[in-house]
């Protein structure tokens, strides 16, 4: 079986020691195409460094919710630095990771939401998709994307199991990325979540380091986990890994054209 990893993290620190093996590791397991997310400069850097030396490998680059700078200046000065990176280099496949996220930061709402709606612009303007993250944020997230056209595409990331969100996401022509988390034990009603998604939009994503899924819960992640994200989604779509691996698979290389 070969899988598409949808949204990783191989920049992350966690892999500072061993960041070649576990690539090496992946490409063996059949992640033969892999994007990894940026979430300021520096890391959208590292990721089309990585992206550069491993074929497999793609990147994308935007600003995070998490990482929005204090002041309006510095964060547009950002914007337009993510707009050059994105420009000038051939591996970068969509903007991302950007959104909204209200559980680590309350006190910037009106920020986040500038930063997310210029960057669904900038990737319009560049014709490229984006990688949406939501963290307790979901009815901004939903009139944001009723309200402005995303032109080439785009996915609701590690999507929280909300069924008006994914309802609006859909409506909307977006897909839906699916990771460790479908396969909580707590994640009650991620069934019922997954069968409102058409075939045609679903897609699998691991967002390693973090958010392993079981039976490896608490490890850190990376891409070969898939494979029991891809056994969960089966399972409660009622059809076999292998279909499920590969309808992920032709989604992803139509959303991010690859
Ligand atoms: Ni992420």
């Amino acid at each position: 079986m070969e899988y598409f990893d949808t949204h990783a993290h191989y920049d992350d620190n966690k892999y500072i020691e061993d960041r070649e093996e576990v690539l090496e590791r992946i490409f063996k397991a059949g992640v033969t195409r892999c994007i990894n997310m940026g979430c300021d400069i520096e890391s959208s850097q590292k990721a089309i460094e990585i992206a550069n030396n491993h074929d497999f490998i793609y990147a994308a680059v935007g600003l995070h919710p998490e990482e929005i700078p204090q002041s309006e200046e510095e964060m547009w000065k950002t914007i337009l630095q993510i707009k050059d990176l994105a420009v000038q280099n051939k591996k970068v496949v969509a903007i991302g990771e950007i959104g909204l996220d209200y559980y680590w930061n309350k006190e910037n709402k009106e920020l986040q939401k500038q930063a997310f709606i210029r960057q669904i612009e900038l990737a319009n303007e560049l014709k490229l998709p984006v990688s949406i993250h939501t963290r307790d944020a979901i009815d901004d997230m939903i009139s944001i994307i009723r309200n402005y056209k995303i032109e080439n595409g785009g996915v609701l990331h590690c999507c929280p199991f909300n069924r008006e969100l994914v309802k609006h996401g859909v409506d909307n022509g977006l897909y839906i990325g699916f990771g460790g988390t479908s396969t909580f034990k707590n994640s009650k009603n991620a069934k019922e979540i997954v069968n409102m998604v058409p075939d045609d939009r679903i897609l699998i994503e691991t967002d390693s380091p973090y958010l392993s899924p079981e039976p490896k819960r608490g490890t850190r992640n990376d891409s070969s986990n898939l494979q029991y994200i891809v056994e969960k989604l089966a399972e409660y779509k009622n059809m076999e890994p292998e279909r499920m691996a590969k309808l992920t698979y032709e989604n992803a290389k139509k959303l991010f054209k690859i």
